[in-house]
């Protein structure tokens, strides 16, 4: 499969180029400091570009078979990062009739879906208080994936670790809290299962270590 990956030079997006093209696939690296990306392969083409610009996230996509994106804020991004350039990826898989998308999302954005204890309602309220501008940015972001017809799995986020991959990890919608993690490996493999998963399709199950 032809796959574009957003957010490839970040330390989970270069685990995930890897384990992409070791799975046999062509990868499109979109990359706003090319020389972050350190694999060179014959399977790996880079794209210099910056996903806030509508025509560069949308000429990327072009020819794409599925989309990935570990788009996330970094120091001195806007305030509305993740949704709009989620809105930018969106709008190129319309324009060049994409269907898959997955990508990330964090533990503590609430969805209908979640079974959830008092406990992490409270800590998702401290949160929502503390962390304002992310939640909005995060909500905005999820409510434009369910507004719209492609084909999306939105992986919610706890704590990021470099362990090696330990196990397997699981998704599901029992929120467990922000004080579970996963490793940057196993999601990794993770974004990539769901290129060919059904299970999650226009939802945003939470991801742990078993
Ligand atoms: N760390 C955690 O515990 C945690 C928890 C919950 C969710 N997350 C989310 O998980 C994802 C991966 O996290 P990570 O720690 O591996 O990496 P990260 O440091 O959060 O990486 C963010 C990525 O987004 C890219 N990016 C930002 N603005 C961009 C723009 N305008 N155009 C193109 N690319 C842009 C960055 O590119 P540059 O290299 O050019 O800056 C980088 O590749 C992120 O979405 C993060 O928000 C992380």
């Amino acid at each position: 499969m032809k796959i574009v990956i957003f957010g490839a030079s970040s330390k989970t997006g270069l685990l995930l180029v890897q384990q992409t093209i070791d799975a046999g696939h062509e990868v499109t690296a979109f990359a706003r400091e090319p020389s972050k990306i350190t694999i060179q392969d014959d399977h790996l083409n880079i794209i210099q570009g910056d996903a806030l610009k509508p025509a560069q996230v949308s000429d990327s996509i072009q020819g794409q078979e599925a989309v990935l994106s570990l788009i996330g804020p970094t120091k001195g991004a806007p305030k509305n990062l993740t949704s709009e350039c989620t809105r930018n990826i969106l709008e190129g898989m319309q324009d060049h009739n994409v269907k898959r998308l997955v990508l990330t999302s964090v533990a503590g954005i609430p969805t209908p879906n979640d079974e959830t204890s008092g406990a992490s309602k409270f800590i998702g309220s401290l949160l929502k208080i503390f962390l304002k501008d992310m939640f909005l940015d995060r909500e905005n972001q999820l409510a434009l994936l369910e507004s719209s017809d492609r084909e999306w799995v939105a992986i919610r986020l706890p704590r990021l670790t470099d362990d090696k991959p330990a196990g397997q990890y699981q998704l599901g919608f029992k929120n467990p809290g922000m004080r579970l993690k996963i490793s940057r490996a196993n999601l990794a493999a993770a974004m990539l299962d769901q290129l060919s998963e059904d299970s999650y399709l226009r939802q945003a199950p939470i991801i742990s270590q078993v």
